[in-house]
């Protein structure tokens, strides 16, 4: 049908391009801004959740069509998906199969998901199938544990019905060309439209710090640092250490097991008590917990082996940071160090970014600020990003197209 073009879509039209050539020639934010929604004051549970509603969202003219746009974070640990309407959906990244007949029986259901899986792990077949932020390639079901998780992720988010799912979808700074494609191959099964974005560049947009800033990502598997310099970050602005979240777990389980030889120590246990006292500095009051001896609970102050070990990761993190400060013209450095932006779930250790701080005292004055919803940062981004960028101009953003 044929329909004079109006003032209001030549406008439009003019805002969409301005839009796209500011990300082409990318620089900062929005045009067209739209709040993206969060939870406002609402506190937000550390656990496996769903959290819907909150403040939605204005009604815009992208809303009017049927695209649904979703964020998505693929973590090793945690998968998170934001959507439109503000719906959250946090479940951790494991995938479990009843092993046997008996195990559909005690189960009831083909498939379980997150932290129901990992209690029920004694009778499914279970895979985390995220390493480093990417997926598994080449090993066992890992694969379709992905795919199973991208959906139920997606599912978790209850789209209206006749609506069609557009994600954005953060992959690590650092993810090769084949685990970037082997990823839209598996997300278009389950979405209309997919845009990949490095993750580090998700958390910088949704901070609007897009330029001459360092974002440091500590998660499970790695910490990836990216240094943001107003364009699509490439290799040599960016660094991935091995050591995260899963690292300090296993000097944690270490560290007690010498400390309480007779204690039951896992590294599950290590990391619920990370993420409960977790400390690179002496706390005020001592760390005491209940750990099993020969079954019984006992107290016992766990201070000095929680702070030793979660402090094991601040001295690469700096050396990391330095490296990346080298990578800015020297006008630029005092800028850069009061724009260090700490994201991902292990941001959330008490007295980390003090202990940054710290270490850099000779530098001049250092900020280093910690992004206010670690968990869904990378996803408020990833989302933000596609609000801001119509959908059918999506694939014009190569980050696929790059290859690290
Ligand atoms: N409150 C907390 N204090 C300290 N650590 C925490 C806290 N909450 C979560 N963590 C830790 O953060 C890590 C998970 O962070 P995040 O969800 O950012 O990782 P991920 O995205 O799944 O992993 P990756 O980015 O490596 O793929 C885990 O090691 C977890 O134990
Ligand atoms: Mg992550």
């Amino acid at each position: 049908m044929n329909r004079k073009i109006s003032s209001e879509d030549i406008a439009t039209l003019k805002s969409v391009k301005s839009q796209i050539s500011r990300l082409a020639r990318l620089v900062g934010v929005q045009a067209n801004s739209k709040k993206l929604t969060t939870e406002g004051d609402q506190r937000v549970d550390k656990s496996e959740k769903k959290v819907r509603g909150g403040t939605a969202k204005k009604m815009s003219s992208q809303d009017v069509s049927k695209d649904f746009l979703v964020g998505i974070d693929l973590g090793t640990s945690r998968s998170v998906l934001v959507g439109e309407d503000g719906t959250k959906v946090v479940v951790e990244s494991i995938v479990g199969w009843p092993r046997d007949i008996i195990g559909i029986k005690v189960i009831g259901q083909a498939i379980m998901f997150g932290k129901e899986a990992l209690a029920m792990r004694d009778s499914l077949e279970i895979s985390r199938p995220l390493a480093d932020g990417v997926i598994k390639e080449g090993k066992g079901r890992d694969q379709e544990a992905a795919e199973e998780l991208l959906r139920h992720l997606v599912e978790q988010a209850g789209v209206p019905q006749g609506r069609n799912v557009c994600g954005v979808i953060g992959v690590p700074a650092k993810a090769s060309l084949k685990s970037k494609e082997l990823l839209m191959d598996i997300a278009q099964k389950c979405m209309r439209r997919v845009m990949l974005i490095s993750e580090p560049f998700a958390v910088a947009y949704e901070q609007k710090k897009l330029s001459n800033s360092i974002v440091v990502d500590i998660g499970a598997g790695t910490t990836d640092l990216c240094a943001m310099k107003g364009r699509i970050p490439d290799d040599d602005h960016q660094l991935t250490i091995n050591k995260a979240g899963n690292y300090v777990d296993g000097v944690l389980v270490e560290a007690l097991k010498k400390q309480f030889p007779d204690a039951s120590i896992t590294s599950l246990l290590a990391k619920q008590l990370k993420e409960k006292h977790g400390t690179v500095s002496q706390p005020r009051s001592k760390i005491v917990t209940n750990l099993r001896v020969n079954g019984v609970k006992e107290a016992h102050d766990i201070t000095d082996s929680m702070v030793y070990a979660c402090s094991r990761i601040v001295p690469d993190i700096v050396e990391g940071i330095k490296q990346l400060l080298l990578t800015f013209d020297p006008e630029f450095e005092d800028e850069v160090l009061q724009n260090i932006i700490l994201a991902g779930g292990m941001s959330q250790l008490e007295g980390l970014p003090a202990a940054i701080e710290t270490a850099f005292k000779d530098f001049g004055i250092v900020k280093i600020q910690t992004v206010r919803t670690a968990l869904y940062n990378g996803a408020e981004g990833a989302l933000r990003l596609g609000m801001d960028i119509p959908v059918q101009h999506w694939d014009k953003i190569g980050f696929l197209d790059q290859d690290s």
